[in-house]
C-alpha cells in the first residue's frame, strides 16, 4: 500500500476510526502503562495520531515512518514534544542500543510484504529497547474476522488465508478508503518475533467492551489482534 499516495485520505479516516479508538490502540497502549516518564518509539507513526496521544500522557516520543508525505502532516498537525523522522524500512541506526523503553507499531507489518523484511525491522526495534521493554504490534485480525462488516472496516471475503498473502478491506468513514494489506497470523508473529530476539510473545484479542456504542459484532467477534513481546 502506497502511503505516500492516500497520506491525506489515512489521515482523514484516522479522526474518524471509532473501532479503532474505543477498541484497538487504547486496549494496546494499556499495556505500556504507565507512559509518563517513559521514551516509546512510534515505529511507522504515519500521521501521527498515536504519537500525539502518547505524548499527551507524559511520554517522551520518537515517531519514525517510511513516508514523507505521512510525516508532513504529522509535522505540520501539532508536532511539539514529539521527534519526527523519516527512515528507510528498519533504518533506525540513529537510535543507541537498549535506549528506548518500549515501541509500538500501529497498522505496520501488515504492510511488509515478505516474513525476511518483517523480521529485520522486529530486529533494529530488539535492538534498541531497553531490558524488559516491550513491542506492541496492532493489526487488524483477519483470522477470526474474515469477511466481516464492523462500524469502521469491512474485510473481504478470502476463502484460504495464507500467510503472506495480500488482502483487501475498507477503511470505513465519510471518505471510505480502500487498502490492501498482507496476512500474517499471530503464529507467524509469534516464530517471526522470537526469532528477532524476543523473550516472551503473547498475543492479545480484545472485544468491545463500551456498552454505551450501538456495535456491529466488535463485542462479539475480536476485530483487532494485538501482539505483546518482551525483550528479556
Ligand atoms: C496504516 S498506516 C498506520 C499509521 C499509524 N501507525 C496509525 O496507527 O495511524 C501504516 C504506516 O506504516 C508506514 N510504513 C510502512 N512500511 C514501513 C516500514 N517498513 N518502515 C516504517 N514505516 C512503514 C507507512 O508509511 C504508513 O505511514
Amino acid at each position: 500500500m502506497d502511503y505516500n499516495k492516500v497520506s491525506a485520505e489515512y489521515d482523514s479516516y484516522s479522526k474518524e476510526a471509532t473501532s479503532d479508538w474505543l477498541i484497538g490502540y487504547p486496549r494496546a497502549l494499556e499495556i505500556l502503562e504507565p507512559l509518563k516518564g517513559k521514551t516509546i518509539l512510534d515505529y511507522g507513526c504515519g500521521t501521527g495520531k498515536v504519537s500525539r496521544r502518547l505524548r499527551d500522557q507524559g511520554a517522551r516520543v520518537i515517531a519514525v515512518d517510511i513516508s514523507q508525505p505521512m510525516l508532513d502532516i504529522a509535522q505540520r498537525d501539532d508536532a511539539v514534544g514529539i521527534n519526527y523522522r523519516h527512515i528507510d524500512s528498519g533504518g533506525i541506526h540513529f537510535i543507541e542500543d537498549a535506549s528506548i523503553d518500549h515501541a509500538f507499531a500501529a497498522f505496520v507489518f501488515c504492510n511488509i510484504v515478505s516474513r525476511e523484511d518483517a523480521v529485520l525491522i522486529m530486529k533494529s526495534i530488539q535492538r534498541v529497547l531497553r531490558p524488559s521493554g516491550r513491542l506492541i504490534i496492532l493489526n487488524a485480525n483477519w483470522e477470526d474476522c474474515n469477511g466481516r462488516e464492523f462500524i469502521s472496516y469491512k474485510f473481504d471475503r478470502i476463502e484460504n488465508l495464507v500467510s503472506g498473502q495480500k488482502v483487501g478491506l475498507i477503511l470505513k468513514s465519510s471518505a471510505p478508503l480502500r487498502v490492501e494489506n498482507y496476512f500474517w497470523s499471530a503464529q507467524d508473529y509469534q516464530a517471526m518475533l522470537t526469532e528477532a530476539g524476543f523473550h516472551t510473545v503473547a498475543s492479545h484479542r480484545p472485544l468491545a467492551e463500551n456498552r454505551t456504542v450501538e456495535w456491529k459484532g466488535e463485542d462479539k467477534y475480536p476485530l483487532f489482534l494485538i501482539m505483546e513481546a518482551l525483550k528479556r
